[in-house]
């Protein structure tokens, strides 16, 4: 893979906490530059449980939005750039004046290649969210009855059998889980529960 490194541990300007972008203005974000509809699904789901993750720790609606717009856009340049993955979206979100807790959460979400070490809580949830929302996705589609009676020891079955969902790096998964501090069982619950009805 080419090298995707940032560069850079600053994002956003601090003048512009608290700043979202409105909701049409993100969707509309996503679908001119994301013409792959399973990466559109996989970004609202994760932006789903990032909601979702927020709104469990009783944060307010406003912080629970900014979770939601970080899982949303998380992969946006993805399709279109992948070369230069996260790096763009970045600097659209940038430019477009967004809080910068929201942007480094997006460019710490895969430490491993953007070099950047997820500090906050968002930042780790979302690494975390990331790749395990992914497999677990990929397991409700090839259940008949989908996210319905899913359980914890099917998915982590699932994980061990590495030649399932074979991109989803189980490294990454564990990695995540052991920096946000929760139990791989939990968050494994956590998604079960919240993911199935993301795109309703
Ligand atoms: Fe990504
Ligand atoms: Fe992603």
């Amino acid at each position: 893979m080419e090298n995707l490194k940032l560069n850079r541990l600053e994002f956003g300007n601090p003048s512009n906490k608290g700043n979202v972008l409105p909701m049409e203005e993100a969707m509309g974000l996503l679908t001119d530059w994301v013409k792959n509809e399973r990466l559109i699904v996989h970004m609202r789901q994760v932006g789903h449980l990032m909601r979702a993750f927020a709104e469990h720790k009783g944060y307010t609606p406003e912080v629970q939005y900014r979770w939601f717009l970080a899982g949303l856009l998380h992969d946006a340049d993805w399709d279109q750039w992948p070369e230069k993955h996260c790096k763009k979206i970045i600097e659209e979100l940038e430019s477009r004046n967004v809080c910068p807790e929201i942007i480094r959460a997006i460019a710490s979400h895969g430490p491993k290649y953007f070099g950047v070490e997820p500090q906050t809580e968002m930042d780790k949830m979302l690494y975390a969210f990331d790749e395990l929302s992914g497999l677990i996705h990929a397991y409700s589609l090839m259940r008949p009855e989908g996210y319905e009676g899913m359980e914890v020891k099917g998915v982590k079955k699932r994980l061990k059998d590495k030649s399932f969902a074979a991109q989803v790096s189980r490294e990454d998964i564990a990695d995540a889980c052991q920096r946000a501090a929760i139990p791989l069982d939990d968050l494994i619950q956590f998604v079960i529960s919240h993911q199935g009805s993301a795109l309703d």
